[in-house]
């Protein structure tokens, strides 16, 4: 099984703590999941391969460190996915971007589809899907699922908050992809919910409750 970091930066740590905050604005909110974002992208990427390129710096020649590789894709689940989206395309802006369109069905709980689009060569690239909130996994799991269905094989999950039992299902279904999590919290409420959490992600960032 590929493992579960936990990014415990103190400077994610403090902006989630104003993120859970229920007095927290929709623009605080959405400017902080931007910012906690880019560290987040930091650590997902932190071991990519690098190889080098021959370039003349003002002095002299030298072989200086690029990625290696095709361009990264960063697959977004919609909605709440692209609040975590904006600030990765900050870090990584040659990124390409796949849409996972899935919604949660309020009685059962399970991703129901709606969209998908993505570059057409995902076997060659590696995937990073942002999903802020592991709850039950679901709808994680369906946009792995979906991804590996059209052809991607190496692919990594992040996200700002994990229930337990979101992780024990998706590292269950998915053992091959490793997640990367700013927190794993207490666990689910009986909606569904992760606790104690930041409540719906989605309606957070763009003030839709
Ligand atoms: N989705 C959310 O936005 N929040 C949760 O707590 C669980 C799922």
């Amino acid at each position: 099984m590929k493992s579960v970091t936990v990014v415990d930066h103190p400077l994610v740590q403090h902006k989630l703590s104003i993120m859970r905050n229920k007095e927290t604005s929709t623009a605080s909110f959405r400017r902080l999941l931007r910012e906690i974002s880019l560290l987040l992208c930091y650590e997902v990427t932190r071991d990519l391969e690098l190889t080098t390129t021959r370039i003349d710096t003002p002095l002299e020649p030298m072989d200086a460190p690029i990625l290696e590789g095709k361009k990264l894709v960063f697959a977004s689940v919609l909605r709440a996915g692209n609040g975590l989206l904006d600030g990765m395309l900050d870090l990584v802006p040659a990124a390409r971007v796949a849409h996972v369109g899935l919604y949660r069905d309020h009685d059962t709980l399970e991703a129901v589809e709606y969209f998908f689009k993505a570059p057409s060569d995902l076997e060659d690239r590696l995937i990073i899907v942002v999903d802020p909130m592991l709850a039950t996994g679901n709808s994680s799991i369906a946009a792995v699922d979906k991804l590996k269905d059209r052809g991607a094989t190496n692919i990594r999950f992040l996200c700002l908050l994990a229930a337990p039992e979101g992780i024990e299902n998706f590292t269950k279904a998915h053992p091959d992809v490793p997640v990367f999590t700013a927190s794993i919290d207490s666990h689910l409420n009986e909606k569904g919910y992760i606790v104690p959490g930041l409540g719906d992600a989605g309606d957070r960032m763009y003030g839709t409750k």
